[in-house]
């Protein structure tokens, strides 16, 4: 007995219900840099420390983190969408990465200066599934960065934070 099929323009118009944060994850090979824009992004286990993300197979970010087997996740505030929306085209990595003001972790990869937090990575484990490949990393560095407000993604369009009750300057300062 099989499901009925789900069509896929719809569920991707319904999970786009669900809101998130916005980060960049990078890795290096030798001298060179990739990196792209994430909302999938996930803490899945606090002890150890593992993050989860999901990259297209499409990405070549991708291959890169499954060859040098460590990534590192910067974690955008409102002031970097332009920095969004540049990691999230298609373009030689060289480009996406000119003029990005950075500095390197534990791992080499590049995280960016002014993010709201970074994480250094080790990769655990990565399972294909569908057209992306879950990668699961331990984070062995971390940095607290900006307190400026985060980059929110919902409904397929970069939300102003302040639209978000709870969000504003006043509930950021808060634990
Ligand atoms: C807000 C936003 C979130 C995204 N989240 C993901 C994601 O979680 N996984 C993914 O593979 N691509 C995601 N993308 C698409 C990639 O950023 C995009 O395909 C990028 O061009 C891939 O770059 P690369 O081929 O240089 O690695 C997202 C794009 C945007 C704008």
């Amino acid at each position: 007995m099989s499901d009925p099929p789900v069509d896929p323009t719809l569920f991707r118009q319904q999970i786009a219900r669900w809101v998130t944060g916005v980060a960049i994850v990078t890795a290096r090979e030798g001298s060179a840099d990739v990196g792209l824009t994430v909302n999938s992004l996930t803490s899945i286990a606090l002890d150890p420390p593992l993050l989860l993300v999901s990259l297209s197979e499409q990405a070549d970010t991708t291959p890169v983190v499954g060859r040098v087997g460590t990534f590192g996740v910067s974690l955008l505030t409102v002031h970097q969408r332009a920095l969004s929306e540049r990691f999230a085209r298609t373009l030689p990595p060289a480009a996406k990465f000119e003029g990005v003001a950075l500095h390197r972790g534990a791992t080499g990869s590049a995280l960016l200066d002014g993010a709201l937090a970074t994480f250094d990575c080790r990769v655990e484990a990565s399972h294909p599934h569908g057209d992306h490949r879950l990668v699961i990393g331990r984070v062995i560095a971390s940095e607290t960065g900006s307190d400026a407000l985060p980059l929110v993604f919902f409904r397929s369009r970069y939300a102003p934070p302040e639209a978000i009750p709870g969000l504003g300057p006043r509930a950021s300062s808060g634990p």
